[in-house]
C-alpha cells in the first residue's frame, strides 16, 4: 500500500483508499445487477428497533416492542445558515497542515496490508480459526488507531464490568438476505439456555403451521406475523446471552437490500460483526459475487466503528454442497474464504481482526461444539461460543465523560426511555446530564441493561435509562446525552474526508444524500469539493475540483439540513464517521477532518 494514502485517517481508511477503485468498482457491480432499487430513505426516519427478553423461563419469555417513535418533533438548537467567512486557499493549507502532521504518524509504516495468498489459504485449510496476525503491521495500526481512540488527556482502560466480572460485547449479526443470520442467532440463544425448550418446540409447532418449519430458531429473533410470514427480518433483532467469560448483546440484522438504514443502526451499536454466508449452491455467488449484500455490509460495518469480524460460513450441512458421504465440503469453504478475503482486506479488514468458522445454524454443529471428525475432519479450530469467548475484549473509555448518542426513545408506564450505546464514561443513577444539541437537562432515574435494572452502565454498554426533567418531544434519534462539563460539539458545517463509492454519475457541490452517522440520520449537502486526493501520493491532488467521480476520494465541506451532534474523527472517532446514502444505496463513507460551524 501507498504510505502516502495514510494521511487524515485511521488505518481502517488506509485500505479504502488505495483500494477504492476495487471497492468502487465492485459496488458499482452490486448495484448494477440489483433489479429492484429500494425505495428512497425518509430522511428523518430513525431505524425502529425491537428488544427480545430471552430467560429462562417460559413465562418470561415475552417480547417488548417499545413504542417506535418516529416523530421527529423536537428541532435541534439553531442550525447556523451562516456562510462560512474563511477564503478557500486557507483552507487547503490547513488541511494540507493536517495532513502533514498526520503523516508524521504514519511514516513508520510501510507494510502492504494486503493480505497474502497463504494467510486465506490457512483459514481455508481449516488449520486454524483465526488467521495469523502480521503482528508488525498491526502493532503501528494499532498505535494509530489507540492514539485516535484516546481523547485528550484520557486514558483507555479495560473494565470488568458488571458484577460477575464478565465483559460485555455487542454482536451484530449481517450478511445476505437468507444467509442465516437469525437461525444462527436463535440457535445461539437456545444453546446458551436463553430459549427453553418448551418454547422452541411452541416456535417449532407454528412455524411448521405456517410451512416455514426451518425458521423455527429464526423465530426467536424475527417477532412480527410479517417477518414470520415472508421468513425475513426487517428490523434488528436483540437479545443477549452469557458464555463462560463474556455477556454478549446480540443484534440480528436485516439482510434485504429495502433495509439496510436498520442494519446501520444495529452496526453502530456493536462491537464485533458476526458475518453470516450461505455456503449453499448458488446462494453463496448471489450473496457476494451477483451483487448481494455481503459486500455492503463488511464495507458498512467497518464504517459504523465494528473492530473485529467473525466470518460464518455456513450452510455446510446443505446437500448441495455435502460430499457424497455426508461429510462437509472443504472445497466449498476454501472457496468462500478464498472468493471473501480480498474484498474483506479491500475495506480495511485486518487478518488478526477476522475470524473464520464453518457452521450450519441449522443443525446446530459448530455453534457450541465443533463438528464429530466424521462431519469435518479437516476443521482444527474452535466453535463459535468458544472463539467469541475468546475475542480480545473491546477497548473502553472508562474515564472519559459521559457520551451516549441515542437510537431510540419511548415511554413506558409514565417514565421516558432513551436507548443508546455508552460510548464514553459511566452512568450511574442520580447523575446530572445534558441533552445535546438542545442542552436539555435531564436527571437518571433508572438505568437498565437488557432487561436487569442496574445502578451503573459502562462504557460499551447498550443501556436503557428512564429520565426524569425532560419530555419525549425534547429527544430525537441522533442527540447526545453528555457530562455537564464536557459537552459534545454540534454543529451544521463540517468538512470530511469522503470515498465516493458509487454513484450513477458525477458528484458536484450542491448535491444532496443522507447521512448516517452514530445515530443520526439527516440531510446533507456537498457545499464545496475542496480538494481530491491523489490514490498514489496521498496528497490534495486537485483542489476545488469542479466535479467528483465514483472511485474517489475528495475533502469536501458537508452542511447539514440540522445541526447535529458531531466531533473531530481524530478526537472521537465514534462521533466522527459516516457514511451517506441516497436512493436506497450507500454512496460514500468518510471521516470528519473538522468541525466548523
Ligand atoms: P434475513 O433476515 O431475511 O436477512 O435472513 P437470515 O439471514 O436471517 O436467514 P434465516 O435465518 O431467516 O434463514 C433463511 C433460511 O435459511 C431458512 O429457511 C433457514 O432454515 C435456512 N438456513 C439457515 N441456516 C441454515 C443452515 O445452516 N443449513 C441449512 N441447510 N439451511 C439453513
Ligand atoms: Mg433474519
Amino acid at each position: 500500500m501507498n504510505p502516502g494514502a495514510n494521511e487524515y485517517v485511521p488505518s481502517w481508511f488506509k485500505g479504502d483508499v488505495s483500494d477504492s477503485k476495487q471497492t468502487a468498482s465492485s459496488s458499482s457491480q452490486q448495484s448494477s445487477s440489483s433489479s429492484d432499487p429500494p425505495p428512497k430513505l425518509s430522511v428523518s426516519l430513525p431505524p425502529p428497533r425491537k428488544i427480545v427478553l430471552t430467560t429462562t423461563t417460559p413465562s418470561s419469555n415475552t417480547s417488548q416492542k417499545p413504542n417506535q417513535q418516529q416523530a421527529q418533533t423536537a428541532p435541534p438548537s439553531q442550525s447556523s445558515t451562516q456562510e462560512n467567512a474563511e477564503k478557500p486557499d486557507a483552507v487547503v493549507s490547513e488541511i494540507a497542515k493536517v495532513s502533514i502532521d498526520e503523516q508524521q504518524a504514519s511514516t513508520n509504516k510501510t507494510k502492504d496490508e494486503k493480505p497474502s495468498e497463504s494467510a486465506a489459504a490457512s483459514a481455508a485449510n481449516g488449520s486454524s480459526s483465526k488467521i495469523e496476525q502480521s503482528a508488525k503491521s498491526d502493532a503501528v495500526d494499532d498505535e494509530l488507531e489507540n492514539e485516535m481512540e484516546q481523547g485528550p488527556g484520557d486514558s483507555i482502560a479495560n473494565l470488568l464490568d458488571q458484577s460477575d466480572g464478565r465483559k460485555t460485547v455487542n454482536l451484530v449479526f449481517i450478511g445476505h438476505v437468507d444467509a442465516g443470520k437469525s437461525t444462527i442467532s436463535g440457535h445461539l440463544l437456545y444453546l446458551t439456555g436463553n430459549v427453553d425448550e418448551r418454547t422452541m418446540e411452541k416456535f417449532e409447532r407454528e412455524a411448521k403451521a405456517k410451512n416455514r418449519e426451518s425458521w423455527k430458531y429464526a423465530w426467536a429473533l424475527d417477532l412480527t406475523d410479517n417477518e414470520r410470514d415472508k421468513g425475513k427480518t426487517e428490523e434488528c433483532g436483540r437479545a443477549s446471552f452469557t458464555t463462560e467469560s463474556r455477556r454478549f448483546v446480540l443484534l440480528d440484522a436485516p439482510g434485504h437490500k429495502s433495509f439496510v438504514p436498520h442494519m446501520i443502526g444495529g452496526a453502530s451499536q456493536a462491537d464485533v460483526g458476526m458475518l453470516v454466508i450461505s455456503a449453499r449452491k448458488g446462494e453463496f455467488e448471489t450473496g457476494f459475487e451477483r451483487g448481494g449484500q455481503t459486500r455492503e455490509h463488511a464495507m458498512l460495518a467497518k464504517t459504523s466503528g465494528v473492530r473485529q469480524l467473525v466470518v460464518i460460513i455456513n450452510k455446510m450441512d446443505d446437500p448441495s454442497i455435502v460430499n457424497p458421504d455426508g461429510s462437509w465440503s472443504k472445497e466449498r469453504y476454501d472457496e468462500c474464504v478464498k472468493k471473501l478475503w480480498p474484498f474483506l482486506a479491500s475495506v480495511g479488514w485486518k487478518q488478526g481482526d477476522v475470524s473464520w468458522i464453518p457452521a450450519s445454524g441449522l443443525t446446530g454443529m459448530n455453534l457450541k461444539h465443533v463438528p464429530d471428525k466424521s462431519i469435518c475432519p479437516w476443521y482444527e479450530g474452535e466453535s463459535l461460543i468458544d472463539t467469541l469467548d475468546h475475542l480480545k475484549p473491546p477497548e473502553r473509555l472508562v474515564s472519559a465523560p459521559v457520551k451516549l448518542p441515542i437510537f431510540e426513545k419511548y415511554k413506558e408506564m409514565g417514565g421516558l426511555q432513551l436507548l443508546g450505546k455508552l460510548e464514553a464514561g459511566r452512568i450511574t443513577l442520580n447523575d446530572k446530564l445534558v441533552l445535546m444539541p438542545n442542552k436539555s437537562e435531564f436527571v437518571v432515574d433508572g438505568i437498565a441493561l437488557e432487561e436487569n435494572d442496574t445502578s451503573v452502565a459502562e462504557p460499551g454498554d447498550n443501556v436503557r435509562l428512564r429520565v426524569k426533567g425532560i419530555e419525549e418531544e425534547d429527544v430525537r434519534p441522533g442527540f447526545v446525552a453528555c457530562s455537564p462539563d464536557n459537552l459534545v460539539s454540534v454543529a451544521s458545517v463540517f468538512d470530511v474526508r469522503l470515498m465516493i463509492l458509487e454513484h450513477k454519475s458525477i458528484i458536484t457541490a450542491g448535491y444532496s444524500a443522507v447521512m448516517h452517522i452514530h445515530a443520526a440520520v439527516e440531510e446533507c449537502t456537498i457545499e464545496t469539493l475542496i480538494g481530491k486526493i491523489d490514490k498514489k501520493t496521498g496528497k490534495l491532488e486537485k483542489t476545488f475540483p469542479k466535479f467528483a467521480k465514483p472511485g474517489t476520494t475528495v475533502v469536501a465541506r458537508i452542511r447539514m439540513a440540522q445541526s447535529i451532534c458531531v466531533e473531530d474523527f481524530k478526537s472521537f472517532p465514534q462521533l466522527g464517521r459516516f457514511m451517506i446514502r441516497d436512493e436506497g444505496r450507500t454512496i460514500g463513507v468518510g471521516v470528519v477532518l473538522k468541525v466548523r460551524e
